[in-house]
């Protein structure tokens, strides 16, 4: 870990437990107030610690969700059913835990389809390549998040106002995280920046998080509530918003967290490049634009008392919660992966990633 991770993360927020039975995590929910860490041992608590956003943030996700597969498949015993079917019914079940972040079922998939290809060997033999397979995803989402973050920062200038969405940083990645990265790593190269955090209603990702990981990095941070994005664009104190994703359409519509399309317009009234920063893990040329994309919905309590000592809205008023938003192509500058720099036609320069 560099140091300026070091200085956010004591820890990898999700790891394998000692005996490869469980999963680790650092409860994303506790924070900031509290370091806690959890350890995952049935597929439910699992399930539960994905759904409930303990362990969030699509590359993360994916990563944990990958463990996850591992340490339950290493729990089998014979009483339980055939090996593969078992390994297929756990897959189904943690795919199931959240719809957006296409990095959970690709991360599932790409476990589940080695093991498949292995099943002519001794189970012994399957789990021991199932084992390098998940750590092998960590460690490939630790070389993407660089390699993003050093594209990132040749989109910056030293003294750039940067204004961010959601929470797309070491928490929700690995190390320097993705639309964070580029100014944890300048921050490391001596560059000065200005984040302007959104707080990100409801579930306050920004406030709790992104706010929290760049005060640890001795980032300058300025925490603003979500409809405060307009008046510090208009002010000039922003010359670029970066934001992560959890899931790229074919044509360059983008998912993430919900508010991000209202910060692509507004960046667009303002002639502000807005950026949107994720690994090839996230990008699923099968969906062919935002359209397809499942947008979650969440539990109406999120809105109406969470966070609050008391309600702070009508009893059983109906509430509308999408966790996501989609950002049509047309307002995003550019696409920042770990290969360069996707730019518009994005069906063309998207495609030629895989090709
Ligand atoms: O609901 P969350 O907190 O998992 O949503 C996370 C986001 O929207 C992030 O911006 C996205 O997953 C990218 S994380 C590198």
């Amino acid at each position: 870990m560099s140091d300026i991770v070091k200085q956010v993360l004591f820890s990898e927020n999700v790891r394998l437990g000692e005996d490869e039975t469980s999963v680790i995590i650092l409860d994303q929910t506790q924070l900031p107030n509290r370091t806690v860490y959890l350890t995952l041992r049935t597929r439910q608590e699992m399930y539960d610690a994905i759904r409930l956003l303990r362990v969030r943030g699509a590359p993360a996700i994916g990563i944990c969700a990958a463990y996850c597969l591992y340490a339950l498949a290493r729990q089998w015993n014979h009483r339980d059913g055939p090996f593969f079917q078992v390994l297929h019914e756990n897959k189904v079940f943690l795919n199931a835990s959240r719809p957006t972040a296409v990095n959970l079922s690709w991360a599932l998939e790409r476990m589940e389809k080695l093991a498949i290809s292995r099943s002519d060997r001794p189970i012994r033999e399957v789990l021991a390549l199932m084992g390098q397979e998940c750590r092998r995803i960590h460690a490939e989402d630790i070389e993407m998040c660089k390699a993003i973050s050093e594209y990132g920062l040749s989109l910056l200038k030293d003294g750039d106002g940067i204004l961010t969405h959601c929470n797309a940083g070491p928490l929700a990645t690995s190390r320097y995280g993705t639309a964070l990265g580029p100014i944890l790593l300048g921050r490391e190269k001596g560059m000065d920046f200005h984040v302007y955090a959104d707080e990100t209603r409801p579930l306050l990702q920004g406030a709790r998080l992104t706010a929290w990981e760049l005060q640890k990095a001795g980032v300058d941070v300025t925490l603003i509530c979500d409809n405060m994005a307009s008046i510090v664009m208009r002010n000039g104190w922003v010359q670029a918003c970066f934001v992560g994703c959890d899931r790229v359409a074919a044509n360059g519509d983008v998912a993430n967290k919900i508010g991000t399309s209202g910060v692509a317009i507004l960046a667009k009234h303002y002639g502000i490049p807005f950026y949107v920063l994720g690994p090839t893990s996230t990008i699923d040329l099968r969906c062919p634009d935002g359209d397809h994309i499942p947008i979650e919905l969440r539990d109406s309590a999120e809105l109406r008392e969470m966070w609050y000592s008391e309600p702070m809205a009508p009893k059983g008023v109906d509430c509308y919660n999408p966790a996501f938003d989609v950002t049509d192509h047309d307002l995003i500058s550019g696409i920042v992966t770990e290969k360069g720099v996707c730019r518009a036609p994005y069906t063309e320069s998207l495609a030629a990633l895989f090709a």
